[in-house]
């Protein structure tokens, strides 16, 4: 990995770091770390993923984020022994995909770095990033209905907004897996890239992210994730809102200003 990385709190079933920039932003990443079972998701984990994906986004150091897993799984989805003697009820109660909505509230743009398995809730947590790049030997699905259940975190939703209704329906109903080349062609995937480097290749997009104006960034990402849930016509009102908002950083001034001057604008992140 690229330069110089700190590593931050001791967590139990993450790692995480904070990758230096040059003088930009940092780049803060996460990596699941239950390699014994997959990174299967379970309670512990998603809490440890989900405090600090926020306290990246408050770090004022911190410009993008990337999580990821290890080369042989993202994750094989929500822990299977945690929910296998639970009753509806329980789940009601312990509600455990509610801390999920978390994630969808993070200002900062969050880059899946996905190798090996991504099943499941493994699936849908790298569809709550922003981008998805993945390894060439990445492999997708949904396989909830191999264990009498559904998608449960999001993946009936994201996934029929990215793919389409056709190609969710086989996902889902089927539970099989899809390379990560059928995601990049149904568009649930940004970029695949050999395996050596999936990781390097998501840090160095996060790294570029981080190098430009961050408040500018940050709307482009709300805007864009307005997209979901807004008409056209509500979606277009929302964007022009925040295109003239821009105009009181001070960060329109410089950039506007140094393309006249013919020179390198100097963000300031405000
Ligand atoms: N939960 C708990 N443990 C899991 C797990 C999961 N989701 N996925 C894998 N593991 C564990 C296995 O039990 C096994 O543990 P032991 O060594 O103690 O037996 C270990 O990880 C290694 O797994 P396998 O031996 O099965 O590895 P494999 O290479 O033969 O198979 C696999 C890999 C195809 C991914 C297989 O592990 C598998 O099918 N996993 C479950 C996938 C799944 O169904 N995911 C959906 C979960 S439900 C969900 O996510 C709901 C939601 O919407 C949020």
């Amino acid at each position: 990995m690229s330069e110089k990385t700190h590593l931050t709190s001791p967590h139990k079933n993450i790692l995480v770091s904070e990758i230096d920039n040059s003088k930009a932003l940092k780049v803060g990443l996460i990596q699941l770390n239950r390699p014994d079972v997959l990174n299967a998701l379970n309670n512990d984990l998603m809490q440890e993923v989900v405090n600090t994906l926020e306290a990246f986004d408050k770090d004022a150091e911190i410009g993008c984020m990337v999580l990821t897993g290890n080369q042989k799984a993202f994750a094989a989805g929500a822990d299977i022994k945690e929910m296998a003697d639970a009753t509806s009820i329980e789940m009601l109660v312990r509600d455990q995909f509610a801390r999920w909505d978390r994630i969808r509230k993070i200002k900062k743009p969050v880059i899946a770095a996905v190798s090996g398995f991504a099943l499941g809730g493994g699936c849908e947590l790298a569809m709550t990033c922003d981008m998805i790049i993945a390894a060439e030997g990445a492999k997708f699905g949904q396989p909830e209905i191999n264990l009498g259940v559904i998608p449960g975190a999001g993946g009936t939703q994201r996934l029929t907004k990215a793919i389409g209704k056709a190609r969710a329906m086989e996902m889902i109903l089927t539970g099989r897996m899809y390379t990560a080349k059928d995601m990049y062609n149904a568009g649930l995937v940004t970029k695949v890239v050999d395996t050596d480097i999936y990781l390097d290749e998501a840090i160095e997009i996060a790294k570029e992210i981080a190098t430009k104006p961050t408040i500018a960034v940050q709307l482009a990402k709300e805007s864009i994730l307005k997209s979901f849930d807004s008409t056209i016509e509500s979606g277009l009102e929302f964007e022009r809102k925040n295109f003239y908002l821009l105009f009181s950083t001070e960060d329109k001034f410089e950039g506007m200003k140094a393309f006249l001057e013919k020179r390198k604008a100097e963000w300031k992140g405000k």
